[in-house]
């Protein structure tokens, strides 16, 4: 029996583990931005020794929720959210490392919002990461898809990276990394508790200007609650496109739909389930000619529930 379920698995009060973190049995619908999700038990971690502990048992990392359809009977194992300190951020630049032209901050939390972490670096003058300007994760979840715009991504202004697995820390560069399109070469459940940026030294407004610019392509998406594009584009063409030339915009299940204005975005209506979106996925799989890698992420993934 899990002890933070009560009667009927409803959810009762925080209690603190061992090492002090906050665990919360919650719905993790809270925590998507796609508005969908059942419960589990949330560990909030603050420090290193926190997150080892909840790393005792099967886990998963939750960021800003922006990339997730989570089951309606919520996932089995602890979810980790990144909190206090590892969700925080010094933008000082490291003398021993930065110049006139470059600048490689201090450590930033995998926890960070990365909307807000953008708009600061524009007001400071340091370019790099303004191509993600709209993306609405965490910087940990952003840097481990290494999400991005045709404008740039988030491996553009990485010099550090922090990842914790159970066997450990280590501290890597991208050059460690196969990384590419939407993806870090970071394995799975290897969380990314912080990063040093390294940045140009830019003009804010030449920063702004950009974001602005990068901005521009986002008009056309939907403004509804989403986790944004359901498929990566195929070998660079888009996957909206191809699902829009399916004839499949407008396309609903339930209460998910196909966006009519971006056919790669499924759309909460209000009150849709996680398997609303798996039949609308199922479907974008059947018409669609050209084979697509997901690039949403199920919890838990189809039969293995
Ligand atoms: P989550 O959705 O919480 O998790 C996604 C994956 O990252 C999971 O596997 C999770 O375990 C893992 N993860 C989370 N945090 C960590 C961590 N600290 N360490 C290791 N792994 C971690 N994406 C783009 O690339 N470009 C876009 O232009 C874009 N536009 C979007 C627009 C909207 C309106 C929305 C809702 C989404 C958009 N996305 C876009 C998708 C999404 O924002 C990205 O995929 C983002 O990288 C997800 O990050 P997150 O922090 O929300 O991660
Ligand atoms: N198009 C259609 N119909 C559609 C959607 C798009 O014809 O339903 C056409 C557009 O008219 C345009 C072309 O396809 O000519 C490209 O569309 P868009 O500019 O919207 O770019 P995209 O390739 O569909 C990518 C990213 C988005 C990112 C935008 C803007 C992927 C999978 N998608 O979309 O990222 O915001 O560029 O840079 O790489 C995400 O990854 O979640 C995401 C939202």
């Amino acid at each position: 029996m899990d002890p933070l379920a009560g009667p009927g698995g409803a959810a009762v009060t925080a209690l603190l583990s061992r090492t002090g973190a906050r665990v919360e049995r919650l719905p993790l619908s809270r925590f998507t931005t796609l508005g969908v999700g059942g419960e589990a038990e949330v560990w909030f971690v603050e420090s290193h020794e926190q997150l080892a502990e909840a790393m005792e048992q099967p886990y998963r990392i939750l960021g800003g929720g922006s990339n997730l359809v989570i089951a309606d009977e919520g996932v089995p194992e602890r979810v980790i959210r990144l909190s206090g300190p590892l969700a925080e951020r010094d933008l000082t630049p490291d003398p021993a490392l930065s110049d006139d032209t470059w600048v490689v901050t201090g450590w930033v939390g995998g926890g960070v919002p990365l909307p807000g972490l953008i708009r600061q670096l524009q007001k400071l003058g340091l370019s790099g990461l303004e191509g993600t300007v709209g993306i609405p994760a965490q910087v940990g979840g952003a840097v481990w898809m290494n999400a991005g715009t045709r404008y740039g991504e988030m491996f553009d202004g990485l010099h550090t990276l922090e990842i914790v697995t159970p066997e450990g820390t280590r501290q890597v560069t991208p050059d460690d990394l196969n990384w590419g399109y939407r993806d870090s070469g970071i394995p799975r459940n290897h969380i990314v508790t912080r990063v040093r940026l390294r940045l140009r030294r830019a003009a804010p407004e030449e920063v702004l200007a950009k974001m602005d610019f990068a901005d521009q392509a986002r008009k056309g998406q939907p403004k509804m609650k989403t986790p944004g594009c359901a498929f990566k584009n195929p070998g660079g063409v888009s996957a909206g496109k191809l699902i829009d030339e399916a004839g499949l915009k407008g396309s609903r299940v339930g209460n998910a739909l196909i966006a009519p204005e971006h056919a790669n975005f499924i759309v909460n209506l209000g009150g849709a389930s996680a398997a609303d979106v798996h039949a609308l996925l199922a479907l974008i799989r059947d018409r669609v000619p050209v084979p697509m890698e997901l690039e949403y992420e199920l919890w838990p993934a189809p039969g293995n529930a």
